[in-house]
């Protein structure tokens, strides 16, 4: 008798993510819609409470790229650098079902479902999500990327 390891199959990975990813999914999709209305984070709305500090050298992030980090509260994010002094971070966990979305050179892809997302705004332009990855505010100080506190 053979079985497929959970990481193989091609099932709808939903029963394997754990209980805390299912938490900040849903925390993830209610932070969403706030940022949906508020425009995005140029008006300093946040998704979820990723605490203050730095989540990147400016140096481990390429121009044109975006990278897996961790924030100052430890919740998964994605950093994507669009030019030299423009940076934009989202929070990594998936709008569909909660799976952990991983960087693909400039756009980011969620291995569950293959849902893509825009690196550099978090929109959706592929597969079953149906809102963008929620927006983390970020600036860069010094040589560092930091998460932006709003005053
Ligand atoms: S969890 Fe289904 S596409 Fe991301």
């Amino acid at each position: 008798m053979t079985t497929t390891p959970p990481h193989q199959s091609h099932q709808p990975r939903q029963a394997a993510c754990p209980r805390r990813r299912t938490v900040l999914a849903a925390s993830a999709a209610s932070a969403g819609a706030l940022a949906l209305t508020a425009c995005g984070v140029e008006d300093g709305e946040d998704a979820a409470d990723p605490g203050a500090g730095p989540i990147a050298a400016l140096v481990d992030v390429p121009v044109g790229e975006a990278v897996a980090v961790k924030t100052p509260n430890g919740g998964d994010a994605l950093l994507f650098r669009a030019d030299e002094t423009t940076v934009a971070a989202f929070s990594a966990i998936c709008t569909h079902a909660g799976c952990t979305v991983q960087p693909d050179g400039g756009r980011l892809h969620c291995p569950c479902h293959d849902s893509v997302f825009d690196a550099a705004t978090g929109e959706r332009l592929e597969g079953p999500a149906d809102a963008p990855l929620p927006p983390i505010p970020v600036r860069i100080e010094d040589d560092q990327v930091v998460t932006a506190v709003p005053e």
